[in-house]
């Protein structure tokens, strides 16, 4: 019992342990694309602050990091400066209220060479509902996708440095309002519209005709659970 009550209080007292690594050095970004195999999945889990605790063999190859630099360091070693703060803003409001989101990102690989995602997200809870950490599942984003995001975030990113973040999620919201949609509907119709999975079309198999269920965020099963089955 003595060192289960030594790890609940460290838990309690201290919340920075384990400790969190120095921030590698931020490349400096380079124009080029990773392709990414469509078969691939990049899998990270994380702590409730967002530190690497675990990726999978795909996704240190696409990062271009060796496993033990990841594990340990912030999730941000990953991020493209072109990223909007307001969407990093916007996922971690949902995951800490235990609600998933379907984005789209551009990440930065350790070369400097980027690469698009869509990635969603699993909450990780104790049995008392507790957030223990998070886990992330990213496929490569389809062309069609990147190429209707990427003006969209310029334009998150031109206002947030000439306004603020608060401006940028107010025309975020204005412009998802205008098309009658949410950032997670907007993202999904974009992936399945354009994806291929090994040559058929994706099809979500549990809410064909049960749209009132999709609607509810609390029902609706992530993404990656009602198209790939985790
Ligand atoms: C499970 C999980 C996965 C994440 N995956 C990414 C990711 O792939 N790319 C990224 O830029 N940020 C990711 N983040 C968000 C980062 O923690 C961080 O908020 C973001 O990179 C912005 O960093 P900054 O606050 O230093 O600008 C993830 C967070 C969590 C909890």
């Amino acid at each position: 019992m003595e060192p289960e009550r030594e790890k609940d209080w460290e838990i309690i007292f201290n919340p920075d342990a384990p400790k969190r690594k120095k921030r590698l050095p931020v490349p400096e970004p380079v124009d080029r694309e990773i392709k990414i195999d469509s078969d691939k999945i990049l899998m990270s889990v994380t702590d409730t602050r967002g530190v690497i605790e675990f990726c999978n063999e795909d996704f240190v190859e696409i990062s271009g990091y060796e496993e033990y630099e990841l594990v340990g360091s912030g999730h941000n070693i990953v991020r493209h400066p072109e990223m909007p703060r307001v969407l990093f803003k916007i996922l971690w409001e949902r995951i800490q209220n235990k609600q998933n989101i379907l984005a789209i990102v551009k990440n930065m690989a350790k070369t400097g060479r980027y690469y698009w995602v869509y990635t969603d997200f699993v909450i990780k809870e104790d049995e008392n509902g507790n957030i223990i950490g998070y886990k992330a599942f990213r496929k490569p984003a389809p062309k069609k996708a990147i190429e209707t995001m990427i003006p969209i975030y310029k334009k998150l990113k031109a206002i947030e440095e000439e306004n603020d973040m608060e401006f940028a999620q107010k025309y975020l919201e204005g412009y998802l309002d205008n098309l009658g949609t949410t950032y997670d509907e907007f993202v999904e119709n974009l992936i399945i519209e354009n994806v291929d999975h090994k040559g058929e079309k994706l099809q979500d198999s549990t809410n064909n005709n049960n749209k009132e269920k999709l609607q509810s965020k609390k029902e609706r099963k992530s993404f990656f659970k009602r198209i790939f089955g985790y």
